[in-house]
């Protein structure tokens, strides 16, 4: 049976899991097959070790290497989060550029593809994750790696015209025909990467069949593969998670008003102060709700050394507080705002708990946490969900109600809708939201991705996967030595991607 490798930036370690629906997705293909996870260990270090750290748990190998600080800076701060995250987004008046990231993000790259090709076998899998490592398979096939090699895009591809913004476009969209196959969250991410390839100026040249394309001497396939949960354990987590305390003192400190809820990294993507000039306007135009409902916020802080985040975070502590100076009483505050995180299972619990959720992305890869809240709903008498079209999870979830997260006016009579909505519609609305989040669940995910990587099914049940042998790498457990500093690894809250 052929062994997976995972490469990913960030990764999920057994003490430490880490925010994302990446590292979600990944951990719960490992779990279940077994194989390698290599990724950066979320820490600093002067003096990187020469070969990665490792970890072994259950039947997953999690290989980790630090990076160094001024590195770090350029490759996660700078091209990562400065440079093709605002790009991939749509987002260019927050695009930034510098040679020298672009410099170091291939330093990067090639660094993971030395320490990966270390912990090779020529019968492994590799699957590539996310935007921070699109040219490791460039590099990796240079190091004599001819096995399978795939990539998935966790967050969303942008169309040529908004591409081009990037000096080095062209080689993104060369890097990601190395694979052998490469993976979109929607048909609106693999149009638009389809549309690059006709760039005016560096067309690259490429033969078409179907969903093949022949590029320099390679043929790359391309597909979409919507990412999902696990629906039966998010509701299972969330049916067990509302005896918790903090579930229970939340529900208590209501006071029987009704909870509307968000849960999003806070990032400029989420749409956060365009929904809190929403949910103003809301309590405005339908001035019977106020005192009745309460708007709960879960934003962890993420990236905060890149600039836009921390100005972000300055704008939305703002608009709370001319929110909640506005409307609030002595006894009720209408928005509770929170940047700290909780566990996967607490806020499982907290979504069961409320009859509304808002998850309105100015642009999404997917957002998980519209289908986590589909899946922790009581089907009895489930919440709605108030989603934006920008989100990829909109084009399965449409029993939702989806409104344009820049029109607060929709949203704040989508919010009225919501809090009204007979018991007949929320359930109906819910049952087909929650057969498109069982039919597509993370298990669907992976198992499409990988047969079609590697034509086969190399899907092993966890017991048999658990025997396989993991030589080859200097073992110990992940004790964390002096010197080193952890940067940003999160807890619980998905992304968009999610
Ligand atoms: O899905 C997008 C993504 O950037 C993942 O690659 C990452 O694991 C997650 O969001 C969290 O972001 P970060 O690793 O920058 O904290």
């Amino acid at each position: 049976m052929k062994r997976l490798v995972c490469v990913s930036n960030r990764i999920s370690l057994p003490r430490r899991s880490a925010a994302g629906g990446l590292a979600v997705g990944v951990l719960a293909a490992l779990q279940r097959i077994g194989g390698v996870w290599l990724g950066w260990s979320g820490e600093t270090s002067d003096e990187p070790r020469a070969e990665p750290e490792v970890t072994v748990r259950d039947n997953v190998r999690y290989a980790t290497i630090d990076l160094r600080s001024a590195e770090l800076d350029r490759y996660y701060n700078g091209f990562c989060n400065s440079t093709l995250w605002p790009l991939f987004h749509y987002a260019t008046g927050r695009f930034r550029y510098e040679y020298e990231d672009y410099e170091a993000y291939q330093a990067v790259n090639a660094q993971f593809a030395r320490q990966l090709a270390g912990l090779l076998r020529p019968d492994d899998v590799v699957w590539v994750h996310d935007y921070q490592l699109i040219p490791l398979a460039r590099y990796l096939r240079r190091l004599s790696f001819d096995g399978p090699i795939g990539f998935f895009l966790h967050i969303p591809f942008p169309p040529l015209q908004v591409l081009r913004v990037l000096p080095s476009h062209a080689e993104i969209v060369r890097d990601l025909c190395q694979y052998d196959l490469t993976g979109f969250q929607t048909e609106d991410d693999l149009h638009a990467f389809e549309s690059c390839l006709e760039l005016p100026a560096h067309a690259i040249a490429h033969v078409r069949n179907g969903s093949q394309l022949e590029v320099d001497g390679r043929t790359v396939r391309l597909g979409v593969y919507p990412i999902g949960v696990e629906a039966d354990e998010v509701a299972s987590e969330a049916t067990e998670a509302m005896g918790e305390e903090t579930v229970q003192r939340l529900i208590a400190s209501l006071l029987g008003r009704k909870l509307i809820i968000g849960v999003d990294r806070l990032d400029y993507t989420k749409g956060l102060t365009e929904r809190f000039g929403a949910f103003e306007h809301f309590l405005t135009t339908f001035p019977d709700n106020q005192g009745k409902v309460t708007f709960l916020q879960i934003a962890p802080l993420s990236r905060s050394d890149v600039l836009a985040y921390g100005e972000i975070r300055l704008a939305l502590e703002q608009v709370a507080g001319r929110l909640n100076g506005r409307f609030g009483e002595a006894d009720w505050t209408p928005v509770r705002y929170i940047n700290r995180n909780f566990s996967h299972a607490t806020l499982m619990g907290l979504l069961r708990a409320s009859q509304v959720a808002l998850v309105t992305p100015v642009r999404d890869g997917m957002n998980l946490v519209a289908k986590e809240f589909v899946a922790a709903q009581d089907p009895e008498d489930p919440g709605v969900l108030i989603l934006s079209p920008l989100a990829g999870a909109a084009r399965e979830l449409t029993g939702a109600l989806l409104v344009n997260p820049y029109d607060k006016r929709g949203i704040a009579l989508a919010l009225q809708t919501a809090l009204h909505m007979p018991l007949g519609e929320r359930r109906r609305r819910h049952e087909q939201m929650l057969g498109a989040v069982r039919r597509h669940d993370i298990h669907h995910w992976y198992r499409e991705f990988l047969r079609d990587l590697t034509g086969e099914r190399i899907l092993g049940d966890s017991a048999a996967a658990a025997t396989k042998s993991v030589d080859g790498l200097p073992q110990r457990e992940s004790g964390r030595s002096g010197g080193r500093r952890e940067v940003g690894a999160g807890r619980g809250v998905q992304d968009g991607s999610r």
